[in-house]
């Protein structure tokens, strides 16, 4: 039997075990840190030319252990067994992880929930500003990711001004209804939307496996009579609803239903919970749509409980209270996280003017991404 000895830290600070070691660190604490973790991420694992992991840990010959490791000045300094390989990690690197935190990222920020009176404070920007300036840009986008819903003004009258507005964000993304969408009256409409009726408070395309996140909706002509825009924040309603009725809220959080989307020459379903909930088990938004719903597959017995609680959340969304109801203005475009505001639509006379809408999708996961380049260091910036 191979006896396997493990030599004693020269530190004070420092004691190896069989798969990692024992560490105290600036806050008084002793710490455990694994040695796959320890070797893996030691922070010559990353290229700076490449801005990824270089070091491959799959092509190490055997598990790795520390022939020494001790602390000099602030930083732990590993010798590996079997490499010729030194690891210096700073202390306050690993104090950022001793307790199983993830990368500290700054598209992480708490959510304001917002309430039917909110439309004079909604955040508002230029155009032509975001495109001229990266201060703005990274504004508007942390408040996309504060409140979901901001208005942007003086867009050009032009479809050219919706693709460079949305691609200051992120790429364009297309849906089965394609890259771009216009809402107006259509002869043959495939959708409410592309109809002069009321449409009820929903988010887009459900029934895709990964709704797409932040819808942007272009007015170029809003001469019509009625057709009043309804939005409500979706975190407000949910937050509000955990705390009226927590079993009504388990269940809309943890059971997924079924939404479909079907014509010719698509047949699109998925499963989705109506309320979602982020890593920190906060409300990140909600998958909602009367006419995308496909028939609840739940147990019957289940469905004694679900239907009574999707109908109070779904008469609790409608509350005046929560909804905010304006017109919209030719050269305003409206930004909203799909996947939080629930938007709908007061019927109007197709008749009495024009109203036309040009609208397309980017998605949440790209517009975090462009923000934290605006705003952050990154690991890599010199
Ligand atoms: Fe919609």
């Amino acid at each position: 039997m191979n006896t396997i000895t493990y030599p004693v830290a020269a530190s004070p600070l420092v004691t190896l075990g069989e798969r990692g070691l024992d560490i105290t660190l600036g806050d008084g604490k002793t710490h455990y840190f694994n040695y796959y973790w320890l070797r893996d991420n030691c922070p010559s694992s990353f290229s700076p030319v490449t801005r990824e992991r270089s070091f491959d840990i799959f092509h190490l010959d055997s598990a790795p252990v520390p022939a020494r490791a001790e602390v000099e000045g602030d930083v732990l300094v590993i010798d590996w067994t079997g490499e010729d390989h030194v690891t210096r990690m700073p202390l306050g690197w690993l104090e950022t992880y001793s307790t199983g935190n993830s990368r500290p990222d700054p598209a992480d920020l708490p959510r304001q929930a917002w309430y039917g009176d909110h439309y004079a404070d909604v955040p508002r920007f230029s155009q032509p500003r975001l495109l001229a300036d990266p201060t703005t840009r990274a504004a508007w986008m942390e408040a996309m990711l504060v409140h979901g819903f901001t208005i942007l003004t003086d867009m050009p009258d032009s479809d050219q001004g919706l693709t460079e507005t949305a691609e200051i964000m992120g790429s364009v993304r297309p849906t089965f209804f394609g890259t771009y969408f216009d809402v107006k009256t259509h002869i043959n409409p495939t959708n409410t939307a592309y109809t002069a009726a009321a449409l009820e408070l929903h988010t887009d395309t459900p029934a895709e496996e990964y709704a797409p996140g932040v819808q942007f909706l272009h007015c170029r002509a809003n001469s019509v009579a009625g057709g009043e825009s309804l939005y409500a924040d979706g975190v407000a309603v949910a937050n509000d609803f955990r705390t009226r009725d927590p079993e009504g809220f388990r269940l809309l959080s943890e059971v997924s239903i079924p939404f479909f989307c079907e014509h010719d020459t698509y047949d699109a379903r998925s499963r989705q919970t109506v309320i979602e909930l982020d890593q920190h088990g906060e409300v990140s938004g909600l998958t909602i749509s009367q006419h995308m719903a496909d028939i609840f597959d739940l147990d019957q017995k289940l469905l004694d409980e679900y239907y009574p609680a999707f109908c109070r959340f779904g008469r609790m969304l409608q509350e005046d209270r929560y909804m905010m109801r304006f017109l919209m203005n030719a050269g305003e475009c409206m930004v909203f996280d799909n996947h939080r505001i629930v938007h709908g639509r007061a019927a109007y006379q197709a008749t009495s003017g024009d109203r036309y809408l040009r609208g397309c999708y980017v998605d949440r996961g790209e517009m975090r991404s462009t923000y934290r380049a605006l705003v952050s260091e990154g690991r890599f910036k010199a």
